[in-house]
C-alpha cells in the first residue's frame, strides 16, 4: 500500500500517533487520529477528492484553509470540507461527485433556544495577531473569547520551520515559527480571563450587533461582543491559467500545511509560480521534505520577497526564471508538467519562449488578500470594530504578532481601561516590521589579514532583521539600532571574533559564514549553515559550494558536520576551500541539476476556456464575452453565469474576475462588486434554528 508520510525531517519531529482506519470508497485505509481528512486522503496517495456536477472536471485541494471549498468530500454521508474536518475511526469517506445527495430526513429535528452569550472582547482568529492581541487584554484581566476554526492555534506560525526576521527585541526573531506558536500558546493559555473555542467558526456578523458562531463544530451560539478582533489572516490569490484547477496545483499555504502540519507529502517534483517571501520559503519547505524543486517562475525582473530567501533557494539549485509567466498546468486529471513563458514589460507571454518542464505540482505563491469580510461588514453595522495581522494589511507574521499587541492596547483603551498612552515606538516598529525590502548594496567581502577567523555577511539587502546583532557574544556585528532595516556589518578585525558559530547558525537568512585561516591560510576552513537531514550530508562527501547568488565556485570534500547546543537544528558544515574564493562560499547545492531541466518540447497551451470561478466551472471566455457586452455588475454577472455563487462565496474568483475587467480596458470606477452577504462561511441551515446535532432527525 503507497505511503506518502514523511518519515523524518531536519526540522520536525515526527511524533508518534495514534493509528485508526477509515474508509475511502469502501476500502479500509490507515490514519493517524487526530489528523483532517484530507492529510488521511493524501497519505494514502489520493489526490482527487470528486468530480464537478458541471464538467466532470477532477477536484482536489487547493487552499487546505477552508476558503476555498475545492476539498469537498462526503463523510458519513454529509458533505464536508475535508481539509477542516478530522477523520475519525470507521469513518466512511465518498469523493463528492457531482451534487451530493443529501440525507433523508424521518422527522423534523427539534431546535432549541440560541444562546446569546455576552462578552467584552470577541477575538476571531487564533494566529499570531489574534494571540498576541490576546495576551495583552488577558494580562489586564479583561474577559475575551477567542475563536479560530482549526483545531489547534497558531494560524500560519505552525507551518514555519523556518527562522523568523524581525526584531530580536520586539517579536522573537531568530526563532522558528513552530516554536513561537508553541510559546505564544503557552502564554495565552495562562492568561485565566480568555476562554478559547477551537473548532469554531464565526458564520456571520449581523446588523443587531450579534456574531453568529458554530461553536466547536457543533452549537450555534449568538454572542454579542463589546469589541471585536478581526484576526482572520489571509487567503491566497488564485490565478487565471490554463489547467488551474487541476489536482495538483495548490496554493502555496496549503503546501506548506500538507508538509509541515500534516507531515505528508503531496508531491516529488514541484514547480512554483511566484517570488514573493511566501513561494521563496515554500520551496526551501519542500527541498528540507526531500522534494525536487523544478523552478520558480517571478512575473516581475526580481523576486518580492528577501534577497537572502531568494539567494538561499538558487544556492541549492533551484533555478528562478524572472520576468517569466505560468501559460498551463498539462495533464488529464492531475499535473504531469508546467508551461512557462517570458514576459514583455505588459506582462504578455512572448512567443517563441515558450518551455514546459516534468513535475507533478505547481504551488501559486502571487500573494494574499485580507480575509477581511467580517471587519467590513461590522464596520458597515456600526460595531465597535479593530482588525490586526492580515486581515488589516498583509505583512510578515512578525508585524502581525506586533499589530496584535498594539489591537491589544487599544481594545483596552476602547473598554475605558486606564493603560496609558501607547509608546509612540510601537507604531514606529510596527512600520518598521511590516515594510517592504529596500535597497541592495554590493557585496563586500572583509579582507582576511593574517590567518584569523572573519564572519562573512552574505545579507546586502535592507530588511527588518537584527538576529546577528544579539548573537555576536562580542557585539562584532553591527546594526544602527534606529532602524534595524540597515544591511548588517562586521566592525572587528581578524583577531576579534571568538569562533563561536552563534552567528551562522542563528541567522533566519543562513547568511553567514565564518572563515578560519588560522592553521592554513591558504586553505582556509569555511563553516556553512546547513539545514537538511544528518543522512544527506557526511563528512567525506564531495558537496557543491556556490556563491551567494548561486553561482558555482567548485567542489570540495567535507571535513566535519556538527551541531552546536544553541543551533537548535542547524547543523554547521565545514570545508576546506583555496583562499582564492574561500570568502565568497555562501552555501551548498542540494539538488541535482537534473530535476530542473526542461522538457525537448513545450506543451500548448489555450486562454479562453481557462476556469476563472472554479467552485461553478466558469471560463474567462464565458465572463470576458458578458463584459465586452457591457455587463458592468458583478451580481449580473453572478446570475448569468454563475459566476461567485459557488461554496466558497467568490472568496477566489472575485479577484480574477476584477482582473478581466481591468484587462477589457474596463477602470473599476464602473465596476459594481459583489455585494458582501453576511453569511460567509457554508453551513448546514438547521444550525440557525438551533439543531444540534447534525444526526438529529436524519435516516
Ligand atoms: S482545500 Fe479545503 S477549503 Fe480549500
Amino acid at each position: 500500500m503507497p505511503d506518502f508520510r514523511i518519515k523524518q525531517h531536519p526540522i520536525l519531529p515526527i511524533p508518534e500517533r495514534q493509528k485508526i482506519e477509515f474508509f475511502w470508497e469502501g476500502q479500509a485505509y490507515p490514519a493517524y487520529a487526530g489528523e483532517t481528512i484530507s492529510a488521511a486522503l493524501f497519505a494514502n496517495g489520493f489526490r482527487v477528492f470528486g468530480h464537478h456536477v458541471k464538467d466532470n472536471a477532477p477536484q482536489g485541494i487547493f487552499c487546505a484553509n477552508g476558503q476555498c471549498s475545492q476539498c469537498m468530500v462526503l463523510a458519513n454521508g454529509k458533505p464536508i470540507k475535508s481539509c477542516m474536518e478530522l477523520v475519525s475511526a470507521g469513518m466512511n469517506v465518498l469523493p463528492s461527485e457531482g451534487l451530493p445527495v443529501l440525507p433523508k430526513v424521518k422527522q423534523a429535528p427539534s431546535t432549541k433556544q440560541i444562546q446569546e452569550i455576552k462578552i467584552p472582547v470577541l477575538i476571531i482568529g487564533g494566529g499570531p495577531a489574534g494571540i498576541s492581541a490576546a495576551i495583552e487584554l488577558g494580562k489586564r484581566g479583561v474577559q475575551v473569547i477567542l475563536i479560530d476554526d482549526k483545531h489547534r492555534l497558531g494560524g500560519k506560525l505552525v507551518l514555519q520551520t523556518h527562522r523568523f526576521f524581525g526584531s530580536s527585541k520586539a517579536v522573537y526573531a531568530g526563532r522558528r515559527g513552530i516554536d513561537i506558536a508553541t510559546r505564544l500558546e503557552k502564554e495565552l493559555r495562562a492568561q485565566k480571563s480568555v476562554e478559547l473555542w477551537l473548532q469554531s467558526t464565526a458564520l456571520a456578523v449581523f446588523s443587531d450587533k450579534k456574531v453568529g458562531i458554530l461553536k466547536k463544530g457543533q452549537e450555534y451560539v449568538l454572542v454579542i461582543p463589546e469589541v471585536t478582533l478581526v484576526a482572520t489572516g489571509a487567503r491566497e490569490r488564485f490565478l487565471a491559467f490554463k489547467g488551474n484547477t487541476l489536482p495538483g496545483v495548490y496554493g502555496a499555504g496549503a503546501f506548506q500545511t500538507l508538509v509541515n502540519r500534516d507531515l505528508v507529502r503531496p508531491s516529488e517534483k514541484l514547480f512554483i509560480v511566484g517570488g514573493g517571501n511566501v513561494g521563496l520559503i515554500a520551496g526551501y519547505h519542500a527541498l528540507q521534505a526531500g522534494i525536487g524543486v523544478v523552478g520558480l517562475a517571478e512575473a516581475l525582473p526580481e523576486c518580492g520577497g528577501y534577497k537572502v530567501h531568494k539567494d538561499k533557494l538558487v544556492r541549492m539549485g533551484v533555478p528562478i526564471y524572472t520576468s517569466h509567466t505560468i501559460l498551463s498546468a498539462n495533464g488529464n486529471d492531475k499535473v504531469e508538467s508546467v508551461t512557462i513563458a517570458q514576459v514583455d514589460d505588459k506582462f504578455r507571454a512572448i512567443p517563441g519562449t515558450e518551455k514546459s518542464y516534468e513535475c507533478d505540482s505547481v504551488l501559486i505563491a502571487v500573494g494574499l488578500n485580507p480575509v477581511n469580510e467580517f471587519f467590513l461588514k461590522g464596520e458597515e453595522f456600526g460595531i465597535k470594530i479593530f482588525a490586526a495581522g492580515d486581515a488589516q494589511e498583509i505583512a510578515e507574521a512578525s508585524a502581525a504578532m506586533f499589530s496584535g499587541k498594539i489591537k491589544g492596547m487599544e481594545i483596552c483603551k476602547a473598554l475605558g481601561l486606564d493603560v496609558g498612552e501607547i509608546p509612540n515606538a510601537w507604531y514606529e516598529t510596527e512600520i518598521i516590521l511590516k515594510s517592504r525590502p529596500g535597497e541592495n548594496h554590493a557585496e563586500t567581502l572583509p579582507e582576511i589579514e593574517g590567518g584569523g577567523v572573519v564572519p562573512i555577511i552574505h545579507c546586502t539587502q535592507e530588511i527588518p532583521c537584527d538576529p546577528c546583532t544579539t548573537l555576536c557574544a562580542h557585539g562584532l556585528i553591527f546594526i544602527d539600532k534606529t532602524d534595524i532595516r540597515h544591511v548588517p556589518t562586521f566592525i572587528g578585525n581578524a583577531y576579534a571574533c571568538g569562533y563561536c558559530e552563534r552567528c551562522i547558525s542563528g541567522c533566519p537568512g543562513l547568511a553567514i559564514t565564518l572563515v578560519d585561516s588560522r592553521t592554513n591560510p591558504e586553505m582556509p576552513i569555511v563553516s556553512i549553515p546547513y539545514e537538511f537531514t544528518n543522512e544527506s550530508i557526511q563528512q567525506r562527501d564531495v558537496v557543491i559550494v556556490e556563491d551567494t547568488e548561486g553561482h558555482e565556485l567548485g567542489s570540495l570534500e567535507v571535513i566535519n558536520v556538527h551541531s552546536r547546543a544553541f543551533s537548535d537544528r542547524t547543523r554547521i558544515v565545514q570545508v576546506q576551500a583555496p583562499k582564492a574564493y574561500a570568502r565568497q562560499i555562501a552555501g551548498i547545492r542540494v539538488q541535482e541539476a537534473a530535476i530542473t531541466k526542461p522538457l525537448d518540447h513545450y506543451v500548448e497551451h489555450i486562454t479562453d476556456d481557462t476556469i476563472i470561478c472554479r467552485c461553478e466551472r466558469v471560463t474567462a471566455g464565458e465572463i470576458r464575452e458578458l463584459i465586452r457586452q457591457g455587463y458592468r455588475d458583478m451580481n449580473e454577472l453572478k446570475i448569468v453565469t454563475r459566476a461567485g455563487m459557488g461554496a466558497c462565496g467568490a472568496k477566489t474568483c472575485n479577484m480574477m474576475i476584477h482582473r478581466l475587467f481591468q484587462e477589457q480596458g474596463i477602470p473599476m470606477g464602473q465596476v459594481a462588486d459583489h455585494t458582501k452577504r453576511p453569511i460567509f462561511i457554508e453551513v448546514p441551515l438547521g444550525v440557525f434554528a438551533g439543531v444540534h446535532s447534525q444526526e438529529e432527525g436524519e435516516e
